[in-house]
C-alpha cells in the first residue's frame, strides 16, 4: 500500500525539515511546499519539493491534487517576534493570507486534517509566573503573536463550518538538531538566542547582545520553555493519526514545563562549547514577554508525547555538534546579506 501523501508547507525550514524526517521514519509520505525564501533545498531529504508561494491559493490547490495529499501540516509563515514589530504588514499579510489559502486548497482538494505550527506568543505576557496552560487568556502583544492567533481562530471557524479537523500546536522556544547531524538550525539572519550564542563562543565569533537584565524574574532576564526540535517533530505526526478532535480543533502547548533564563542559556552554551560566550547587555527587544513557560500536560493527554530531550545541556550539544558539521545554510550572522 502507497504511503499516505501529507503537504508539509515550510517543509525545508527548520521545524518543517526536522517534522518531515519524523514523517518518514513514522511510514508517510512528506511532499515539501516552500519557496525557498527561508527554507532549503538542501534539507529537503525525505520526499519531493513543490516550490511556491505559501499565499497562492491555487498552486496550492495543484500541489494537493497532483500529489494526491491526505492530509497537511503548515510551517510556512514568518517567525521573529522582534522584526514582527517593526513589519506588522508582513506579518499579517504572510501568516494570515497563508493560512486562508492553505483552508481553501484544503476545500477545493477535500482534504480533511491540518496540522497548524502555532505559537507560545498567543498569550502575550502571561499574568502569572505559573505554567501556561491553553485555557489562559490569549493577548498577544506583538504582531507575530496576533497573526498566528488569527490563523489560529480561521482554522477553528473553518473546522466548525466545514468538518475540518485541525490541530494548533503551540511551540514554546524551538532549538537543537537532528541528533543524526542532516538536518539543523539555519536561518539568515539568524535572531535566534542559542545559535547566537554559540557564535559569540567561537573564535572570532560576532558578540551576543542580550535583550534587557532588569525583568521581574529571579535572575533579571527573559525566561523561556526550549523544547528540542526532534520532540516538536514527533508532536505533529502523533497529532496527524489523532483519532477524534474534539469538535474538530483543540489547540496544545509543546514545551517541556521547565524555564531556562537568557544567562543560563549561555552558561549551557559555554560549557558545551568548551568556551564562554562573549556577551554584552543592551536594551530589551519590544515585543518579549518576560516568562514563557509551558504546562504540556494536554499535549501528554491526548497525544502520549513526552519530550525525549529533557535537559537543556543536551539539546544544547545537538545544536553545538550542528553549528560544527552544518551542512546547509552558510551565514549565521545577524544582518548577514
Ligand atoms: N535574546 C537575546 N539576544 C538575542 C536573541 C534573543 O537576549 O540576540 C533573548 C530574547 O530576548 C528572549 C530569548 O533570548 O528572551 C529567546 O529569544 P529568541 O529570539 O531565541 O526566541 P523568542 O522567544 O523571541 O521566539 C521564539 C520563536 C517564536 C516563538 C517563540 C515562542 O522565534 O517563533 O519562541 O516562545 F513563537
Amino acid at each position: 500500500m502507497a504511503a499516505d501523501r501529507i503537504l508539509v508547507t515550510g517543509g525545508a525550514g527548520y521545524i518543517g525539515s526536522h517534522t518531515c524526517k519524523a514523517l518518514s521514519q513514522a511510514g508517510y509520505q512528506p511532499v515539501v511546499y516552500d519557496d525557498l525564501s527561508n527554507g532549503h533545498e538542501g534539507a529537503v531529504l525525505w520526499g519531493p519539493l513543490v516550490q511556491g508561494d505559501v499565499r497562492d491559493a491555487e498552486r496550492l490547490t495543484k500541489a494537493m491534487s497532483d500529489n494526491r495529499i491526505v492530509g497537511v501540516i503548515h510551517f510556512a509563515g514568518l517567525i521573529e517576534v522582534g522584526r514582527s514589530m517593526h513589519r506588522p504588514d508582513l506579518y499579517w499579510d504572510h501568516n494570515v493570507n497563508g493560512v486562508a489559502a492553505v483552508l481553501s486548497a484544503m476545500r477545493h482538494t477535500g482534504v480533511g486534517r491540518l496540522i497548524f505550527s502555532s505559537t507560545a506568543a498567543v498569550y502575550g505576557t502571561p499574568s502569572t509566573s505559573g505554567l501556561l496552560q491553553e485555557t489562559d487568556p490569549l493577548n498577544p502583544i506583538n504582531p507575530y503573536g496576533d497573526s498566528k492567533l488569527a490563523g489560529e481562530r480561521m482554522i477553528a471557524a473553518h473546522c466548525a463550518a466545514f468538518g475540518l479537523e485541525s490541530v494548533a500546536l503551540r511551540y514554546f522556544n524551538a532549538s537543537g538538531a537532528d541528533a543524526e547531524g542532516q538536518i539543523g538550525e539555519a536561518h539568515n539572519p539568524e535572531t535566534h538566542l542559542i545559535p547566537l550564542a554559540i557564535e559569540a563562543a567561537l573564535a572570532g565569533g560576532r558578540p551576543l547582545t542580550v535583550f534587557g537584565d532588569d525583568f521581574a524574574t529571579s535572575d533579571g532576564f527573559c525566561v523561556r520553555d526550549y523544547i528540542h526540535v526532534a520532540d516538536l517533530a514527533r508532536a505533529h505526526v502523533l497529532a496527524l493519526g489523532l483519532d477524534r478532535i474534539d469538535r474538530g480543533f483543540e489547540a496544545m502547548n509543546l514545551g517541556r514545563g521547565v524555564g531556562a533564563s537568557v544567562v543560563e542559556v549561555i552558561k549551557a552554551v559555554g560549557a558545551a562549547c568548551g568556551r564562554p560566550p562573549v556577551y554584552e547587555v543592551g536594551p530589551r527587544r519590544a515585543g518579549d514577554p518576560p516568562v514563557l513557560v509551558a504546562d504540556p500536560s494536554r499535549a501528554a493527554a491526548r497525544l502520549g508525547w513526552r519530550p525525549e530531550f529533557d535537559d537543556l545541556q543536551t539539546i544544547i550539544a545537538t545544536a553545538v555538534a550542528w553549528r560544527r558539521n552544518r551542512r546547509f545554510g552558510a551565514s549565521i550572522l545577524p544582518n548577514a546579506a
